[in-house]
This record gives C-alpha cells, sequence and structure tokens, in this order.
C-alpha cells in the first residue's frame, strides 16, 4: 500500500550541485513528489527534527552541518517507499554504504552523507507533521 516518506537533501548536497542528481533518482524509481520545499534550519528546529539524537555525542557537529545553509525537504510516497527510500540511500557512513546507492555513489562522510529519510512508519507520521503541517 502506499505511504509517504519525509526525505532531506541536506546542506552538503545543496552546496554540491547533487539535489538535480538525487531527485532524479527517486523520480526514476517511480515514487511521487507530494511536497518540496528550501528552506534554511535555524537551531531549534534541527532539535526538533533530530529529538531522538540531541544527547548523542554526534549531535552538536550535526546540528551545525544541518544549519548551515539551505537544503530541500520534500514528501515522497509510493508504494512501501519508506524501506524503498532507505534501500536507495544506503547506510550512514557513506564509506561503507554499497555502490549504487546515493550515499555509497556520491558521500565519504558519516556525517555529510546528503540525504535524511524517515526510518518508520511512526517517524515518518512525526517528521511530515512536523516539516509540512498542512499536507492533508
Ligand atoms: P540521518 O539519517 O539524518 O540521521 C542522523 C544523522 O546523524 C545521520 O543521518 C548522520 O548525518 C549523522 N550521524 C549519525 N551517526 C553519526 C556519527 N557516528 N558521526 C557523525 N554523524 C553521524
Amino acid at each position: 500500500p502506499d505511504e509517504r516518506s519525509l526525505v532531506l537533501i541536506k546542506p552538503d548536497a545543496v552546496r554540491r550541485g547533487l539535489v538535480g542528481e538525487i531527485i532524479s533518482r527517486f523520480e526514476r524509481k517511480g515514487l511521487r513528489i507530494d511536497a518540496l520545499e528550501i528552506r534554511t534550519l535555524d537551531g531549534g528546529f534541527a532539535d526538533q527534527h533530530y529529538a531522538e539524537h540531541v544527547d548523542k555525542p554526534f549531535y552538536p557537529p550535526l546540528k551545525t552541518f544541518m544549519t548551515s545553509g539551505p537544503l530541500v525537504s520534500l514528501v515522497l510516497s509510493g508504494d512501501q517507499v519508506i524501506e524503498v527510500v532507505r534501500a536507495m540511500i544506503g547506510s550512514t557512513d557513506g564509506r561503507r554504504a554499497a555502490a549504487g546507492t546515493i550515499r555509497g555513489d556520491l558521500s565519504l562522510s558519516n556525517r555529510e552523507n546528503l540525504v535524511h529519510a524517515s526510518d518508520s512508519t511512526d517517524s515518518a507520521k512525526r517528521e511530515i507533521a512536523l516539516w509540512f503541517p498542512t499536507l492533508g
């Protein structure tokens, strides 16, 4: 059944000119774009998005990175989109992510890893409500 996922194309991807490449991969897969926006986060919003990570040691530099410039947020939909998008993105650390995935092909970092995607139906629901509160 169709579901939705919240995807972020992070500031490193915007700086590197990879927005089109990344969106193109999702479009070619057959996923639909239900919402899309570009914005620069403030620290409070980053804390809300990463509520489960705010106490972790990697969070302060992650917050600096995520607020360092514009990012693109989008809601994708399609059959099992949450799992499909996570498979397309690859594992967190770009150095270890499989070739063929976005991170595996385009990132060498475990922080500046180009993309975020919801990891469960619960987090998708929470993240979509946070980023696109008016989306029906
Ligand atoms: P993301 O999918 O957005 O979820 C949490 C983010 O924290 C992750 O992608 C990475 O950008 C970052 N991250 C996770 N683990 C580490 C780590 N060990 N060191 C640095 N950054 C990390």
